[in-house]
Order: C-alpha cells, then structure tokens, then sequence
C-alpha cells in the first residue's frame, strides 16, 4: 500500500461542514485499460499501486486542489481531472455545496495505468460519501468521465469503471452507460512501467481511423473469447484470446522492448498481455505468482539491457475499486 503520511498534512477549512462527515479519506487503484483486444470497453483494476486522496466537504461551492506529491499537476479545477470530476458532480447537485481536495499520487501520470482515473473516481466517490451516497456508480463514472476529457480530450469509461467498481469491468456502450462487472478466476498480473511518457492524447492520435473487416473479425473473436475466458475461468482460453490486431502493432512502436517482454514473458508461462491502456506500462498475466515473479525477472532484464529506467509490480486484481481509508 501507498505511504499516507502526506495526506494528514490537509489544513482545517473555516467553511462549515454541511453533514456530519466533513471529511474523508479514500484510496483509488490504478487501472489497465483496453486488456489488449478491448480498446476503450475492457478494463481491470489492480492492487498496486494506489493513489491517496483526502476530500473535505465545503458550505460555500468552490473546488480547491492540492497535492501532496511532486507531479506538478494543475490545481485550477477545470484543468484538474478531479476538479473537472466534481464539477460536474457539484452541477448535478445543483451547486448547493463544494470540495477541497488533497491528492497524493504513486499512479504516476502518463504511466498508461490509469492515474487520471484515479484522481477522477477518488475524488467523486468521496464526494458522494460526504454528500450521504445520493448518486449511483454509473453517476459518478459519468461524473469522473470529464476528468477523462480534460485529460485525453476523450470521454472513456475503461479505467474509471475498474477503479470505481474494482475488478474487470465491460463498458458495452458509453452513451447509454453500460457497464457489466466481470467475474474472474484468480489472476497474478506483472507490470512494468518504463520511464517514458506517453500521453494518451498522443496515443489515440497516432491510431488509424478505419480497420479492415478481416482484422475486426479476428479483434471481435478474441473479446468474445476472452470474456467467455474469464467468465468461465478457463484460463486456456483467456491466453489465446490476449491479443490486439489493431492498436497494439501501431502504439508497441512507441515502447522499446515490448515485443522482447511480450516474447519471453509468454514463454516463461504467462498467459498473455500487453500494452497497459495508452502505455508505456505493459502488463502481463499469470495463473501461478511463481510465474508471475518469473515475468518481473524478464521485465527487469529485457529493461536493464535497454537502459532504460522502470518499475515493476507484482500484484493481483484489486476487487473493491476506490475505498474508504480505515479510520473515516
Ligand atoms: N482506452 C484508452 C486508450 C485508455 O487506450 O486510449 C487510456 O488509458
């Protein structure tokens, strides 16, 4: 779990609390999105890592942002992804109220694992806490949407449905929001994050606008089949199925070594993977953690020889999403 430390650092506000809960804190877990074949309809939510928020409910209706870490993100609300979240949040209750909120993030920004998501779900599930629970999952993924736009100029649901409800989640359609939670069988899910930004805007930029019929064919075959997979914990089926005839040839070229992980990863007994979200980070899945450790070794070699800085985690599927911090 993150270092809190930072987080009780948040100020007292002179503004009256509306409710009897003025404040809380909540932790908000990183995301992959896409899960390879699904781009912008699947994603998963993961243990580690996790970003911390506090969020204080405010009598007068401002939205104020600070952080506690060293990203050097926006603080003005509409360029903020939370405060483009509580924005529309606060709207939605007719203004009445607002929200200071202090973030500190370990999901570092254009990791392509989700860390605008968090900010967004983080600061919207705690905001719905101190406001009594009024609106429903599917409102606050709404809500947590506009911190997607400011962040990619894109509305998409494939991290911050993960994050909000845990788990894997399918976004079948985004206008109507339809989101189905996934069960799962256990899964290890290895992770590097090499230090290199991509920025998903530039990410979606670089994607062709039209796919031949024959390779959406073969994209439509290994979402059918990797949900099957996953609901019908047939992990066979859920490797084969882990492959991307259209984003992952044309974003791969922006990760150096991805092929090699991809490779050796699967020949070491992963299931499969690939580009987490937007990337730089790709993930991969094992049924065994001792597999799992295996592909960490590979990651960090393949990595090394490179000379490339990274990270890595070994973790699992995170089953609640954004949570309250004991205490609150
Ligand atoms: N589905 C989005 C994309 C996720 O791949 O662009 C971004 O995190």
């Amino acid at each position: 779990m993150p270092d809190d430390k930072n987080i009780s650092k948040s100020s007292a506000d002179n503004n009256a609390p509306l409710g009897n809960t003025s404040v809380v804190r909540v932790s908000a877990p990183a995301t992959v999105a896409n899960l390879v074949c699904g781009f912008d309809i699947l994603g998963m939510a993961l243990n580690d890592p996790q970003d911390l928020m506090e969020v204080r409910l405010l009598a007068e209706p401002v939205i104020k942002i600070k952080h506690a870490d060293d990203y050097d993100l926006p603080v003005e609300p509409e360029r903020n992804v939370a405060g483009a979240a509580l924005i529309a949040l606060q709207e939605a209750y007719e203004k009445k109220v607002g929200f200071e909120v202090l973030v500190n993030k370990s999901i570092k920004p254009g990791s392509g694992l989700g860390s605008s998501a968090a900010s967004s779900a983080g600061a919207v599930v705690a905001a719905n806490y101190l406001l009594g629970n009024i609106f429903s999952k599917p409102d606050l993924v709404r809500f947590a949407m506009n911190g997607e736009k400011v962040a990619s100029g894109v509305k998409h649901a494939d991290n911050l449905a993960p994050c909000i409800y845990g788990g894997i989640t399918l976004i079948r359609s985004i206008l109507p929001l339809d989101i189905i939670p996934l069960s799962a069988p256990p899964l290890h899910v290895t992770v590097v994050h090499p230090q290199i930004e991509v920025k998903t805007s530039d990410a979606r930029q670089i994607l062709r606008k039209e796919v031949q019929l024959k390779s959406a064919i073969m994209q439509w075959g290994n979402i059918a089949g990797l949900v099957t997979g996953l609901l019908k914990n047939d992990y066979e089926l859920i490797g084969r199925s882990l492959e991307d005839v259209i984003i992952e040839p044309v974003r791969s070229i922006l990760i150096p070594g991805f092929d090699e992980v991809k490779i050796n990863s699967k020949e070491a007994g992963a299931l499969g993977g690939g580009i987490s979200g937007s990337g730089p980070s790709i993930f991969m899945l094992s049924k065994e953690e001792e597999t799992a450790r295996k592909v960490e070794t590979i990651m960090k070699n393949v990595f090394q020889k490179i000379g490339v800085e990274f990270r890595t985690y070994v973790t699992f599927i995170n089953q609640t999403g954004v949570k309250l911090m004991p205490g609150e």
